[in-house]
């Protein structure tokens, strides 16, 4: 159950940073400023301390609102002004959509274009912020930084990218500084009026390297186009020139996974306890594995069984999705291990294993053009590995992310493009077949560097951008 406090998202900024955040402002002293979600004060204090005086400030929880700040007891969301703030500073609160109820939700859905199925609640903040800030105006925010690339964040990126010159972004935030398990970064925004300017700006890109002195250095300076001109306006901040070549090279003559597969989670009994069993005890059991069951092209099968029974799953609790039994029963299907780290492990399936939620399923639909082995095969290579890491910012592999994989369209009418195509089907059968009778690893790495080289050879990369690929930690 979720308490009161964590239901309002209560994870209190520490003193340094909001020092550190406060730095930040370059306005004369009599600026205006705003602070959203003041929760016990400390960036009013901070202001203050550096001569602010200038401040408006709500906070919706009444037992934090007493004292001498001056903190209006108000929902921010639901205020309504028209004045508007040369600086708007804050650690927003994080609050993800299954705590929202359902009465808060369909207000936010009516009153903030952000709103998609799965935003957290501090992309309204950042919209209605945007808002009322100045042209010229600063917005000064710390949060978790899964905004950056997640799909139900799209919409906030592009209202932050129609708006706003990303003046700074800092990230790596001392984990221990929140006890939140959530990445966060500071982003520092300018409202920004001129396309141009914003389309020539440039963000300048900073990372915490002492922890506990809290200083950072300028890492990279990254064009704001980079941002405005991916399909899914990804705030990519590990971009570099390199990796920009690399894309736009990777990007060429292919088709993204969601267009040439169908896609899904595996399912969700809704209750395990209930449903998944250690022996099979009727026709319905069925063999399923977890996402820690796959590794890169094998699986560890841990003898565990569905009672697939998707009409009980559902009378019992609405949050099951079994999803259709063709799913499963289907002859060839890749697996993938959903909380992957920082890596894609896929695996062909061809014995019609059950899979939970924590796997993300691959099969054929009647136009796909290429064996599952040859996606595979892209799907597991050093190639995908660097492009998944370099945008991805969570540690969940998302089911987005996979449909926006690139796949090379190949032309089997092309000899050479057959002969690869032929090559990374090949290698792929045997090494699933050696990894099923635990042969050799030395055999199935030599393999493996084949497909790298037959992946490099298609996506057409020279020698520096492949070590540049095998060189990413
Ligand atoms: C992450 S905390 C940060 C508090 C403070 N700004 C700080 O940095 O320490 C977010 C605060 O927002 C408050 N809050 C949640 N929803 C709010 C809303 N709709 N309007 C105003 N405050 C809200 C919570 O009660 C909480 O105190």
């Amino acid at each position: 159950m979720t308490s009161f406090k964590s239901s309002l998202g209560q994870v209190f900024t520490p003193e340094p940073i909001a020092d550190l955040m406060v730095n930040f402002i370059d306005k004369d002293k009599e600026c205006s400023i705003l602070e959203p979600s003041a929760g016990q004060g400390v960036f009013i204090k901070k202001l203050k301390e550096k001569g602010f005086n200038n401040i408006e400030s709500f906070e919706i929880d009444s037992a934090l609102c007493k004292g001498e700040l001056g903190i209006k007891c108000e929902d921010f969301l639901r205020i309504n002004t028209l004045k508007k703030y040369s600086i708007i500073i804050g650690n927003p609160p994080y609050i993800r959509p299954h705590n929202i109820s359902i009465k808060e939700k369909k207000f936010l859905w009516k009153s903030y274009k952000t709103a998609s199925n799965k935003t957290d609640i501090y992309a309204y903040f950042f919209e209605k912020g945007i808002s009322l800030l100045k042209y010229g105006g600063k917005l000064i925010f710390i949060t978790s930084n899964t905004y950056f690339s997640l799909e139900s964040f799209k919409k906030l990126r592009k209202l932050i990218l129609d708006n706003c010159c990303i003046e700074s972004i800092i990230s790596r935030i001392p984990p221990k500084t929140f006890n939140a398990a959530v990445n966060t970064s500071i982003i520092i925004l300018t409202r920004e009026k001129d396309f141009n300017k914003r389309k020539e700006n440039m963000i300048k890109y900073f990372e915490i390297t002492d922890t506990d002195k809290l200083s950072f250095k300028l890492i990279r300076e990254i064009p704001q186009q980079v941002f405005l001109n991916d399909k899914n306006y990804a705030f990519t901040i590990s971009w570099d020139k390199e990796y920009s070549d690399i894309i736009d090279k990777i990007n060429k003559n292919t088709k993204q996974m969601g267009e040439l597969l169908e896609i899904r989670n595996g399912l969700a009994t809704g209750d395990d306890i209930k449903f998944i069993k250690n022996k099979k005890e009727s026709s319905i059991d069925k063999p399923v594995v977890y996402g820690k069951d796959i590794k890169r092209y094998s699986l560890d099968y841990k003898h565990k069984y569905v009672h697939y029974n998707p009409n009980k799953m559902l009378e019992n609790r609405k949050t099951a999705r079994p999803a259709s039994k063709n799913w499963f029963e289907t002859n060839e299907k890749i697996i993938i291990h959903q909380v992957g780290g920082s890596n894609i492990k896929g695996y062909l399936d061809t014995d019609k294993y059950y899979a939970t939620i924590s796997t993300i399923l691959i099969k054929k639909n009647k136009n796909t053009p290429f064996d599952l082995r040859y996606v595979l095969g892209i799907l597991n290579s050093s190639l995908i590995r660097y492009w998944y890491k370099k945008q991805s910012v969570t540690s969940t592999v998302k089911l987005s992310e996979i449909r926006r994989i690139p796949i090379f369209n190949i032309d089997l009418n092309n000899k050479l493009e057959k002969y690869i195509y032929t090559q990374i089907i090949r290698y792929v059968n045997k090494i699933q077949t050696l990894k099923k009778m635990n042969k050799i690893k030395d055999k199935t790495d030599e393999y493996d560097k084949k497909i790298d080289n037959l992946v490099f050879n298609l996506y057409n990369l020279n020698k520096q951008e492949r070590n540049c690929i095998l060189n990413l930690k």
